[in-house]
């Protein structure tokens, strides 16, 4: 710790809204691990797609911080979240990052659980152990439509206002009607919240997204926020046309902004994320009826965004991995019943976000690079590209600050 270092109070305090955050924010071990601590060890994080775990014992591990989760589906249909810690000596249970299993077996002395966490079976324990006092720690979870939310908090905050305000949107998306037809983890070597920045703008978009822009709109209201609320007339006819059409649409944000969900239109003509701009898959997952209502945006900070399209779904999950490394997971959801090959082609289907994601990644890349030169000063977002970018960083400096408000800590 150095002395002479600003403590994070002050540097939130000197924040100017509407500017890039100071190096510290982007690169310090300190301030990392109180993101950690004060957001994603406190807050409902998205961790799969139930379809995911399409069985009973599929399985799904997640690394949130210093916590390892283990997600599985039990006998009676239920999902469940643990922490991936043997109540024996501690071992980690599952060690792949997906799976299926009969039991869950630790494989140090093969204490063995059953799939709701109970302890079932551990050799030579003596008489006076009680196996009931050693089942596996539950992680709380919920199953929102289809989508699976974790909190490692044991206080979590409310769900339901989110859920309240997304289900009417997400609900004709159809998600319990899913597959998964494609998965990519990629590792960005930028902080989390460079990451967000970076997909919550559009500024860079036609420099960098040839294949995305031959679908999505370079509008900025399309990314944005509009400070007062209000949208175009053309955008709100959009919203009119979606809503009529008994797909809710209109833009909401939540009050804190922690979350939003709005149905965005995509270029004139495109229908989905493809190339040609045309459907990527004969049987939609769904029940959309516009063919041309776009793409349902919704996120959730600080770890998931999405597109829900007529024809497919796709979700993204953001977790930390360092102060300056980010895992990025992005699921495509079908119809389980679209075939491959005759429904649709996997390369058509993900060949758009499976590049953009590659040029984002470059990016925040990039932008990191630069942020650790001594050199860096914060400049200023666009007023009329980048509002989605201040709102994501008043967010942040909002919810760290009443985090450490009792508290003083160095930034170093
Ligand atoms: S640590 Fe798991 S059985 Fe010993
Ligand atoms: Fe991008």
């Amino acid at each position: 710790m150095n002395a002479a270092s600003p403590s994070i109070q002050e540097l939130l305090a000197r924040r100017v809204s509407g500017y890039a955050l100071e190096q510290p924010f982007y690169t310090s071990p300190t301030i990392y691990q109180l993101d950690l601590e004060h957001i994603f060890y406190q807050e409902w994080l998205y961790a799969t797609p139930a379809c995911q775990l399409a069985k009973t014992g599929s399985y799904v591990t997640m690394r949130v911080g210093a916590y390892e989760v283990i997600v599985v589906r039990g006998r009676d249909g239920e999902i469940r979240a643990f922490y991936n810690s043997c109540r024996h000596r501690g071992s980690l249970i599952c060690k792949a990052r997906e799976g299926h299993v009969a039991k869950l077996v630790c494989p140090y002395h093969q204490w063995t659980y059953e799939l709701d966490g109970k302890l079932i079976w551990a050799n030579d324990m003596g008489p006076d152990f009680n196996a009931s006092k050693h089942g596996l720690k539950p992680v709380n979870l919920r199953n929102f439509d289809g989508l699976i939310y974790i909190c490692l908090s044991d206080t979590p905050p409310d769900f339901d206002a989110f859920a309240r305000l997304a289900r009417p949107y997400l609900e004709i998306h159809d998600l319990k009607d899913s597959k998964v037809a494609f998965t990519s983890t990629i590792i960005e070597k930028a902080n989390w919240k460079l990451v967000w920045e970076n997909n919550r703008e559009c500024y860079h978009c036609s420099s960098n997204h040839p294949a995305l822009c031959r679908s999505f709109p370079l509008d900025p209201e399309v990314a944005g926020v509009q400070a007062d609320g209000r949208v175009s007339a053309k955008l709100q006819a959009h919203f009119d046309r979606c809503s009529a059409a008994g797909a809710p649409a209109q833009f909401q944000l939540a009050d804190d902004g922690q979350y939003r969900v709005a149905r965005m239109p995509l270029q004139e003509k495109a229908v989905s994320y493809t190339m040609d701009g045309k459907a990527a898959v004969a049987k939609n997952l769904g029940r959309v009826a516009p063919p041309d209502a776009g793409s349902l945006l919704m996120f959730h900070y600080p770890s998931t965004w999405n597109h829900f399209l007529p024809d497919h779904s796709l979700t993204f999950r953001v977790l930390p991995i360092s102060a300056t490394e980010t895992e990025v997971t992005t699921t495509w959801l079908v119809h389980k019943e679209a075939v491959e090959g005759v429904d649709y082609d996997l390369k058509r289907l993900t060949e758009v976000w499976i590049a953009t994601n590659d040029e984002d990644r470059e990016i925040v890349e990039n932008n990191q690079l630069g942020i650790l030169s001594p050199a860096y000063i914060p400049g200023p977002y666009s007023p009329g590209q980048e509002s989605g970018v201040t709102q994501f960083v008043d967010w942040y400096a909002a919810w760290l600050e009443r985090a450490l408000a009792p508290l003083q800590v160095a930034a170093e």
